[in-house]
């Protein structure tokens, strides 16, 4: 958990949260030491997720658009022009008007064809 007031580790059942105040780097490379094999997961909101976006951290993303009208919010892409040029993108939408988009990440390679 990223937080500017770290504390304790806090243990629910079979989950301990530990908390730290971190560059999203940092972040990932203690997620990653405590998840050995695992994939690490980033979950949040828009302040959370746009750092790691932004420091091209993120193998994969998984969107889901909806379609309900909120008029105000924090935007997950501010800053990130042009994102989309380093990642496959497949989308599928649901009856109810979801749109899930899964974006992954390119290799070096896939990026230098045109
Ligand atoms: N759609 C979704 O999946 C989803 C998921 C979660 C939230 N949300 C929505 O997102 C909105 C909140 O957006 P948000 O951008 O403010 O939330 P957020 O990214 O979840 O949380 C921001 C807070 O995380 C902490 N934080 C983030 N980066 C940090 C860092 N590098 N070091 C230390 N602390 C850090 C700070 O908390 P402190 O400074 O308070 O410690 C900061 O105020 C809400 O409306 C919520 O409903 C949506």
């Amino acid at each position: 958990m990223l937080t500017h007031r770290p504390r304790e580790p806090l243990t629910l059942g079979d989950t301990t949260f530990r908390f730290m105040t971190a560059a999203a780097d940092e972040a990932l490379a203690t997620a990653r030491s405590l998840a050995g094999d695992a994939d690490v997961r980033i979950g949040g909101g828009p302040t959370t997720a746009r750092q790691f976006l932004g420091a091209r951290l993120v193998d994969r993303i998984h969107t889901v658009a909806v379609p309900v009208v909120l008029g105000r919010g924090t935007s997950l892409w501010e800053g990130l022009e042009g994102l989309e040029r380093s990642y496959d993108i497949e989308a599928a939408s649901t009856p109810s008007g979801a749109t899930h988009v899964i974006w992954t990440r390119r290799t070096s390679e896939e990026r230098q064809r045109p």
